[in-house]
Formats: structure tokens, sequence, C-alpha cells
């Protein structure tokens, strides 16, 4: 009998020497030490022995039980190592590829530039007020000077929105962000008809005109207004806001210079020129050889426009100025083409 389990025990081990993967090792498990096994078998055949065997074979039986034990134990360890082994080693994971980068989109350049120009003009007290992009011509144009039939609604052609029986008032897409002076100043002064309070706002948004579209015109474009009313307000204040304005927007080197003009809702008006940022002034292709950049329109606001407002013009005055975001990137980044802003090429767009 001690022989036999001598046998068994060898035998075991040996035939647990080529096992390598769980399932085998299970297999071996219930072959070895299962219920049916040779191992087993000898326990259970325990009542057959003499009284003098029992012991001596059970202490012998006992130890081969153990040593398979340990000897599985041992092999499940050694199993479980080389699967992990061949797993790091078979499914490699290099850590120094470089990643897929994640497409992160962004503002659009016309709204980042806009968003610069109203940081600016936020530093210097300009509220954002934001007025309507679909006007009627009363507020686009009459209330702002323009008499209907005005040689002056020359410069800004409008798209009509169709309507019936609105005579001299139809309704159109607003030609500029000048008519959101008006409703600003009824908005103001309603608050206290007989004092209104002073006014200081910056007004963006869509312009719409009726364009032949080319290089240098679009239907549709971004202007920042801008709106002043008090008491005591000159022209000096507008200049010198303006300059300073210039030299936090383009440089603390920026030159400036204001040029008459005539808009029909400012009086006096002007034009301010920027000292041309690609040549300094000497003259090229960009100032068209003037050594100067045209940047706004500007003017003390009309004593007809500060009464349409609701402003006593006997009491107040005020200024105004509209500039163009896409106008100022395009001359900044020397871009030829005004296309390019809404014609939705990521080619260009990305370059922001
Ligand atoms: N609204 C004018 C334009 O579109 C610009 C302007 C605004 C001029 C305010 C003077 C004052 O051309």
């Amino acid at each position: 009998m001690l022989d036999k389990l001598k046998e068994i025990e060898k035998s075991a081990l040996e035939s647990l020497a080529s096992v390598s993967d769980p399932a085998a090792l299970e297999a071996w498990r219930v072959a070895q030490l299962g219920r049916s096994s040779p191992l087993m078998q000898v326990f259970s055949g325990f009542g057959a022995l003499s009284k003098e065997e029992r012991p001596v074979v059970g202490q012998a039986a006992n130890k081969v039980k153990v040593a398979l034990e340990a000897a599985l134990a041992e092999k499940t360890e050694a199993v479980k190592r080389s699967a992990l082994e061949r797993s790091l080693s078979e499914e490699k994971l290099d850590v120094t590829l470089p990643g897929r980068a994640v497409h992160i989109g962004r503002l659009h350049p016309s709204t980042q530039q806009l968003r610069r120009v109203l940081a600016i003009l936020a530093e210097m007290g300009f509220q954002v007020y934001t007025s309507r992009e679909v006007e009627t011509d009363e507020v686009n144009f009459q209330l702002l000077n323009f008499a209907p039939h005005h040689p002056a609604r020359e410069m800004q052609d409008s798209f009509y929105i169709e309507a019936e029986g609105r005579g001299e008032n139809p309704i159109l897409m607003r030609t500029h962000t000048s008519p959101g002076q008006i409703r600003a100043m009824r908005a103001s002064a309603a608050t206290n008809p007989q004092d209104p309070p002073s006014i200081r706002i910056a007004l963006p948004g869509m312009c719409f005109r009726f364009e032949q579209i080319t290089a240098r015109s679009e239907i549709q474009f971004n202007q920042v207004e801008g709106l002043a009313v008090g008491e005591g307000i000159t022209f000096a204040d507008l200049k010198g806001m303006l300059t300073d304005f210039a030299r936090r927007m383009f440089g603390q080197s920026a030159r400036t210079r204001f040029r008459a003009s005539y808009f029909p809702f400012t009086e006096p008006s002007a034009e301010m020129d920027i000292e041309c940022f690609v040549c300094g002034g000497k003259g090229c292709q960009v100032c068209k050889n003037s050594g100067w950049l045209e940047i706004l329109g500007c003017g003390m606001v009309h004593p007809n426009v500060l009464q349409n407002g609701g402003y006593d013009p006997k009491r107040y005055t005020g200024f105004a100025f509209g500039m163009g975001p896409e106008r100022q990137l395009m001359l900044r980044n020397k871009i030829n083409d005004i296309r390019y802003f809404w014609g939705n090429d990521v080619r260009f767009l990305e370059q922001f």
C-alpha cells in the first residue's frame, strides 16, 4: 500500500509538470485530489485495512495529500504569473506613441475682434446695449436725420422686407448700428423723461447692405457703435476718447488723425485714421501710399437726433462713433478679401 501511495504521488507530480494553463490545472486537481482520484480511493479503502496498517497508511496518505496540495498551490501561482507575463509581452501598449489630437473649436475671428473692441470700451465705461437687426425705415434713417429720398441714403443701399401698406416706413435689415442710438436713448429717457440720465454705451452687431459682393464689400458685416450723451460733452472728449481707444487697440505708439466728413446724424462729423501699422506711415499697398488707414466714422450727435431720442439738445450734447471689426482685422492681418469671413473655409478660420 505504501508503494502504491509513492506511485500515486510520483505520477501525479509528473503529470503536474506538463500543466501550463488554468483549464489543465483544474483537470489535474479533479483527477488527483477529487473524490474519485486514486489518492481518495486509498482513504475510502481504509476500512479494509488491519488495525496496525491503518495509522501507517493513514499518515503516509496524508503526507501525499499535503504534498499534492502544496504542489497544486505552487503550480497555480506559476500559471498565474506566466499568464501575466504573456499578456504584458503580447499586448504591449506603447505609451510613447503620440495621441490623436482632439479638434478644439474656437470663436469666429469676427467674434474675437468684436470682443476685443467691447473689452476695451468696457474698460472705458461703455456698457453693451444690443439692438435689433430688423428695423423700420423710420429708426434706421428718418430719426437719424435722413429724410425720405435724401441722397445720403445712397451710402447705404438696403434690403427691404415685403410688407403691405407701410408707405414711407418700410421694414428693412438695419444698414448700420446707429438706429440703436435712437432705441437706447428712448429707453433711457423713458426711465426719467424730465431728467434723462447720461448714457455711455456700445452697440455691437450685424449690419446688412444691398451690395455687389466683391473682395472689398460684403452684404453683411459687424459694426460696433459707441454713444455718449450727457451735459457738457465736447468734441475734445470725442477726440481724446477715440485716440485713447486707438492706443489700447493698436498699441501705445499708435498715431491718429481726424478728417472732416459727413453723416446726417452727426454734426460736425469726422473720420478717424490711424497711422499705417504695416509701413509705419511711409506709404505701402495696404494704405494705398497715403500712410494712413481709415478706422472709423464719428461726430457730435446731431441736435435733431438727441431730440428724437428724448434728450433736450439745449441741455445735452453727445458724441457717437461706428467702426467695423472685420475691417480692423483685414487691415491688421493684411486680409485682402472680405469674403473669407463668411466663406466658412477652415483654412482661413483656423489661423485665428
Ligand atoms: N453709421 C455710420 C456708418 O455706418 C458710422 C457712424 C456711426 C458715423 C456713428 C458717425 C457716428 O457708416
